[in-house]
């Protein structure tokens, strides 16, 4: 499937050296989008970039930390500056965090994974409408299973909490921006092999409140084993392209059906 409607648009994109972010943005740019990769200074973010320049894509990389609202105010006018205009955001930074009983779990960790999953997304949503109102455009966030359908990932009560946030927030913003012509869509990925075990601290003490849930053929019907970013990829460029004009303010679930089991 090729999306002629994507050549020359700008798209931003929020954790996009690694993982669901890094396919997403080398989708976008073989459709000929230009790229702003926004996330940590790692060389992860260089290796990105330089893929998608190879592609002969134009991309810029923004090491932003998306967590902060005068970061991410910068890049998105860094972004401005360079390309004139936003057409799709995909919201999409994220971790897991600490991974612990509510009794266990401090406030530092609470406020750690809430404000680089929702409010990053707050911010990044933000900071990029002025600069939509006038074209319109396509935002999409990614959310997760956790939170909405599934509340058996054990010591995830922060992580669920921010995701949920993140489809309400959604919705709310679908509903305000439709009169700039900004759609505004949310995806629930089921376990999709990335890095994120990487930004993912398990405490022992999880073992003190997990009830076992048994799947004697597996958890996921469909493939039998975990998505892959490119998949999700696939997903989010049809959100943002204008085959999805008439969609905005909807959830949908990338999982394989994992979480009807
Ligand atoms: P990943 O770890 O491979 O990629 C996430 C990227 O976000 C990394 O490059 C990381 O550096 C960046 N990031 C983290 N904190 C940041 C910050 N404060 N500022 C800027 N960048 C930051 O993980 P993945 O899986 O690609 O995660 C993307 C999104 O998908 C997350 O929101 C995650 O919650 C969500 N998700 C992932 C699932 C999975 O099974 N992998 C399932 C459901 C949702």
């Amino acid at each position: 499937m090729t999306y002629s409607c994507l050549k020359n648009k700008v798209a931003l994109i929020t954790g996009a050296a690694s993982g669901i972010g890094k396919a997403t943005a080398i989708a976008l740019a073989k459709e000929g989008a230009k790229i702003v990769l926004v996330d940590l200074n790692n060389n992860r973010a260089e290796s990105t970039e330089e893929q998608i320049k190879q592609l002969g894509g134009q991309c810029l990389f923004l090491d932003t930390d998306v967590a902060n609202a005068q970061r991410v105010e910068q890049a998105i006018k860094d972004a401005i500056v360079e390309f004139g205009t936003l057409d799709i955001i995909f919201a999409n930074a994220g971790i897991n965090g600490t991974v612990a009983p509510i009794e266990d779990l401090t406030p530092d960790n609470w406020d750690e994974t809430l404000t680089t999953n929702l409010k990053s997304t707050f911010l990044t949503v933000k900071y990029s409408i002025p600069h939509m109102k006038k074209n319109g455009g396509s935002i999409i966030i990614t959310s997760s299973i956790n939170g909405n359908r599934n509340f058996a990932s054990f010591g995830m009560s922060a992580y669920s909490t921010s995701k949920a946030g993140q489809v309400a927030f959604a919705k709310m913003a679908a509903l305000e921006l439709a009169q700039y012509k900004i759609r505004v869509n949310v995806i629930c990925p089921g376990a999709i092999e990335t890095n994120i075990g990487e930004n993912t601290f398990k405490q022992p003490e999880v073992k003190k409140i997990e009830i076992p849930v048994i799947y004697p053929e597996g958890s996921q019907p469909l493939e039998h084993a975990p998505g892959k970013p490119e998949q999700v990829a696939d997903l989010v460029t049809f959100l943002a392209s204008s085959a999805s004009s008439h969609i905005s303010g909807t959830e949908i679930y990338i999982d394989g059906a994992e979480t009807l089991l």
